[in-house]
């Protein structure tokens, strides 16, 4: 029997969606380019913090290194992130921020590395802008630096607990349009800021929505959820690509915000919530009008949209079976 679609128009098919592809690359590389922080002189709050908090990690993966360290090492990150911190106060983004925090604490940090290890600090002060120096000065900050953690093992109730919430956790799309805590999805946020990313950037944003009618008109445009009760709330999670320094990071918003998107759902679990992500695969148009509703930045890329709402007692849900650890598992060969 002949399949049902035939090869000819497929392959027209496929010609066309190579056009549409070209497309969206070109426009995905624009925004990038627009809106990550290729340079220091590049001037968006974002992009200052972003260059910021890149720099303080490398510093404070340099003074974690315990067996390594070495006096004077990480002067160029030093260099990099006083022209960012200067440059924060010169464009009047003040000195009352996350990453301008981070940023000082950690050449205190660095400071005091070296005077424990009797090594003259005068090479710092030169590498320091005059701004940057006097706000060191000014007084200790606390935040960046290093930590001692034990490698004791989490206890048996740990384990089991986190392995059931993993399982447990299912997609509910049909909610019962009661009302539900708001703290407990603020709950779940706040926990999901512990979610790792590269550099501990932390690029994210989630646009909090609880209006049904732009909940609604937002789904219009996400084209993917056609339930009659909308959400109680719609969370939509953004990365910024301001935080993001070079091309090679292009991609990295959807690694972390997607990261970030998977404790939200998880702490909405332990929540008792229901949610499901929805994705954000959105036409050009559909995408401009998302970005216009939420009073979202041009920088932003929009990761995936989150429903949540108050669960039925029983719900019937699709099985989305998980295919088996064997086929997952991919053993890489010596080199
Ligand atoms: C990024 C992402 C986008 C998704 N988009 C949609 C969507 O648009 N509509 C929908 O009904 N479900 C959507 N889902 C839910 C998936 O269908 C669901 O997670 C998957 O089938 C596994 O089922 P489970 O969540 O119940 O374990 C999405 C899930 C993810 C992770």
């Amino acid at each position: 029997m002949p399949l049902h679609n035939s090869r000819r128009r497929q392959l027209i098919k496929r010609a066309a969606q190579a056009g549409r592809l070209g497309m969206y690359a070109v426009s995905d590389a624009a925004r990038f380019w627009r809106g990550s922080s290729l340079s220091t002189f590049d001037s968006s709050r974002d992009q200052i913090h972003g260059r910021t908090l890149y720099f303080v990690h490398s510093i404070e993966k340099g003074l974690a290194q315990s067996r390594k360290w070495e006096p004077r090492r990480g002067t160029s990150a030093i260099r990099n992130l006083s022209d960012s911190l200067a440059r924060c106060i010169e464009l009047g983004y003040g000195t009352d921020s996350f990453a301008f925090d981070q940023g000082i604490s950690v050449i205190q940090r660095y400071r005091e590395r070296h005077e424990a290890a009797d090594v003259d600090t005068q090479f710092l002060d030169k590498l320091l802008h005059p701004i940057v120096l006097a706000e060191e000065r000014l007084r200790a900050r606390a935040g960046a630096g290093t930590q001692r953690v034990t490698s004791e093992l989490a206890d048996e109730v740990v384990r089991d607990n986190f392995y059931s919430l993993f399982k447990r956790r299912v997609s509910i799309r049909e909610f019962t349009g009661e009302p539900i805590d708001p703290n407990g999805v603020e709950r779940s946020i706040q926990s999901a800021l512990k979610t790792p990313s590269v550099c501990n950037r932390q690029a994210w944003s989630v646009f909090w929505c609880e209006d049904k009618q732009t909940i609604a008109r937002i789904l219009q445009h996400q084209r993917g959820f056609a339930y009659d009760v909308m959400p109680e709330i719609l969370l939509t999670i953004t990365c910024s690509n301001a935080f993001f320094i070079s091309p090679v990071e292009r991609n990295q918003g959807f690694v972390d915000g997607g990261l970030f998107s998977m404790s939200v759902l998880l702490g909405l679990e332990a929540e008792g919530l229901g949610a499901v992500p929805l994705n954000a695969c959105l036409y050009r148009r559909d995408r401009r009008e998302v970005v216009r509703i939420l009073g979202a930045d041009p920088a932003d890329e929009i990761i995936l949209f989150i429903a949540v709402g108050a669960r039925p007692e029983t719900s019937e849900i699709p099985v989305a079976d998980r295919k088996p650890l064997a086929g997952t598992i991919k053993m890489v060969k010596n080199d």
